[in-house]
């Protein structure tokens, strides 16, 4: 039977199986547990749904290396996901994998339909080539219609590939975005999007492969496999049945009510993702907000500390929750934030030892002293109570406002200002001084209630963000899960019945040792072997550890970088990973060959403009002379890469200093 509880689909973008996940990663997922979460207990329908994205030539070739198939490599990484959200509690009700039959045919089916209707079209580019040097020419550049470099005649070729006509919706989409405030958050990420990408006019995207064979066949042309990020985000309705026979959970959760993303994806998210929606005659999400990333003390996180961003190690080190409040509290939601070992420790130390697993275990321990741990009764409140009460009473408002725009670290702040009110509490009204006359009970018993009763709204408001902490806190009351543990029911004061019993247990956290603590992660036995150690962050540079090298500035002059421009550019048939690019350099022209072919076809560089180191000495691979080097920015992984080019249109040759 259709429940009316009001939908809320929140998603997480998919995994990439080509590494091992980081603490990053586990960022995004956290965030989106503690919103489902939180949700949940408001009384809202709920699908979490976050997931993996398997397909590309990358993955491809990390298998081939692996001597295993692009589909076993993927089940092995996958199942390692899986592992660590079960670790991290986290409460998703759906896994989705680009591999899985029903979003293979779903994509099929988007391609066919965005096709049938004219959306997508077929296209080839035009080149002049050249077949003993295996080069593309244009006109301009043919010596009267022969090769500029050996002078055999060029035949003219046409390679076809599909394009998505983003341009036809651009207009609708700039008007959603500035009549929709909500729909791209925070606000600044909207205006880059408008005034970097949007306003300046987009260009038809190329969403089709024939070089990448691990991929979602084009069903009316498996020459072409479907460019993956048409694939990876079209999950977020495969998952849910779209265009299979059952629709139910399309029909019952679409549109996401929110889709959380990294700051560097907000892009195929915010333009991509909602053209294919218009064309598929859908309704938007109503909000997809970009998170910035997590970044290490010191600029990186580097195999050598592997121990330190790996969320296994972590969580075996300091215990699932400690992570989790470490991620939830520490980074403002939207801007980047920094892990390091100290942050985290002080984090431990500081909020879960000292505020709050000691509130607790002194709350219990003077029930149990005082009361032989029977919950006391208490009187109409003094002045000093109500300050406390109102503090309670208004926390779960502030809270649900606080969570709704997505401020969790705010959340978080106000349920440690209760935390520190209690605290405080404590030392002003003294219970040990109040226990030292039979006259002073009654007061002592109010104080003890209104702890015992703080401390039950306290962790049932933390049952998003630390769902291993919150039952303990109630087992240590005595609460039983259910009506007193309802977030929606937490605004009364006083519902904890007297005369329940309480039960001295285990500390919540324990208090590290900083010092040494951090000697020991720093000791040789501590660090992981490479082959388990995480990748890094997207952004962290690949530098050892040790102080920079410097170089004198004579050493960097030596560098002759140019500006060139590509004028062709083609796979080397002899290599899965080279492109070989006809640059023009001033008034000359070079062959250079490249290593990017997973991260550009031929035809996304044609016309850019890229920073070639010129002066490098010529090497011959795959029987191609290649005459410098092209120069790309990449991550760890090398998930990310790519080639550096100018902010204004720039003439080739020109230097680079
Ligand atoms: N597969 C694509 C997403 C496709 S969604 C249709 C992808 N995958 S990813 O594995 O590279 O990244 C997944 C998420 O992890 C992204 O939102 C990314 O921003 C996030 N993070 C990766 N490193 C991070 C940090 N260091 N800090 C915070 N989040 C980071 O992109």
């Amino acid at each position: 039977m259709e429940n009316n509880k009001q939908k809320f689909y929140i998603t997480t973008p998919l995994y990439y199986p080509s590494d091992k996940l980081h603490i990053g990663h586990a960022y995004t997922t956290v965030a989106a547990d503690a919103v489902a979460r939180y949700k949940r207990l408001m009384g809202y329908d709920v699908y979490f749904l976050t997931g993996s994205d398997e397909h590309g030539q990358k993955i491809e070739r990390k298998a081939k290396d692996k001597g295993l198939t692009p589909k076993q490599y993927v089940d092995y990484i996958v199942g390692t996901f899986q592992d660590l959200w079960k670790m991290l509690n986290i409460s998703n009700d759906g896994f989705v994998r680009t591999t899985d039959d029903y979003h293979v045919k779903c994509v099929q089916k988007i391609f066919k339909r965005l096709y049938e209707q004219g959306d997508i079209y077929k296209a080839s580019y035009k080149g002049h080539y050249c077949t003993p040097c295996e080069s593309f020419w244009l006109e301009r550049q043919l010596k009267d219609g022969c090769c500029p470099d050996c002078g055999t005649p060029t035949e003219l070729v046409e390679e076809e590939s599909y394009f998505f006509r983003l341009s036809k919706y651009a207009p609708r989409l700039i008007e959603h975005i500035k009549t929709h405030p909500d729909f791209i958050q925070p606000a600044s990420r909207a205006n880059e999007m408008l005034n970097n990408f949007l306003l300046p006019g987009l260009e038809d995207l190329c969403v089709s492969r024939t070089t990448c064979k691990w991929g979602i066949p084009v069903e009316f042309d498996d020459r072409h496999v479907v460019y993956v990020w048409l694939d990876a985000l079209s999950n977020y309705i495969s998952k849910l049945g779209y265009l299979s026979d059952d629709d139910s959970l399309f029909k019952k959760y679409w549109p996401a009510s929110v889709q959380l993303v990294g700051k560097e994806i907000v892009r195929f998210h915010t333009i991509i993702w909602p053209i294919m929606l218009m064309a598929l005659d859908l309704p938007l999400p109503e909000k997809v907000f970009g998170h910035g990333w997590l970044v290490l003390d010191g600029g990186k996180m580097s195999k050598s500390k592997g121990n330190v961003v790996d969320p296994v190690k972590l969580i075996e080190r300091y215990g699932v929750d400690a992570i989790r409040y470490f991620l939830l509290r520490e980074v403002p939601f939207g801007s980047d934030g920094v892990f390091s070992n100290e942050a985290l420790i002080t984090r431990i130390n500081s909020d879960l030892v000292n505020d709050l697993g000691n509130l607790l275990s002194r709350t219990v321990s003077m029930i149990e002293k005082y009361f032989g741990g029977t919950i006391p009764a208490h009187d109409a409140p003094a002045d000093e109570d109500n300050a406390l009460i109102e503090l309670a009473e208004s926390l779960p408002a502030r809270i649900d406002e606080h969570m709704n725009a997505l401020r969790i670290p705010e959340a978080l702040q106000e349920i440690w200002k209760l935390v520190g009110a209690c605290n405080k509490y404590i030392d002003v009204t003294a219970p040990w001084i109040l226990a030292k006359s039979d006259e002073s009970k009654p007061r002592l018993g109010t104080v003890l209630y209104n702890l015992a009763e703080s401390l039950r709204i306290i962790g049932a408001l933390l049952q998003p963000y630390l769902p291993a902490t919150s039952p303990e806190i109630f087992r240590q009351l005595g609460i039983a899960e259910g009506e007193l543990t309802d977030v929606a029911k937490l605004d009364t004061f006083g519902r904890l019945p007297v005369g329940g019993s309480v039960h001295k247990g285990a500390n919540l956290f324990n208090r590290i040792d900083m010092k040494k603590e951090l000697e020991e992660l720093d000791a040789p036995s501590a660090k992981p072997q490479t082959d388990a150690a995480p990748a890094p962050a997207k952004q962290q540079s690949e530098k050892p550890d040790e102080a920079p090298q410097y170089i004198e500035y004579e050493d960097f002059a030596k560098l002759d970088l140019r500006l060139a421009k590509v004028l062709a550019c083609e796979p080397v048939k002899k290599s899965d990973h080279l492109l070989k690019l006809t640059l023009e350099v001033g008034s000359s022209t070079r062959t250079v060959l490249s290593g990017i072919r997973d991260w550009y076809s031929p035809d996304d560089l044609v016309g850019k403009t890229v920073v070639l180191v010129a002066n490098l000495k010529p090497r011959k691979m795959c029987g191609i002379v290649s005459e410098g080097m092209v120069l790309c920015a990449s991550d760890e992984g090398d998930v990310h890469l790519s080639a550096l080019t100018t902010m204004a249109e720039m003439a080739s040759g020109l230097k680079v200093r």
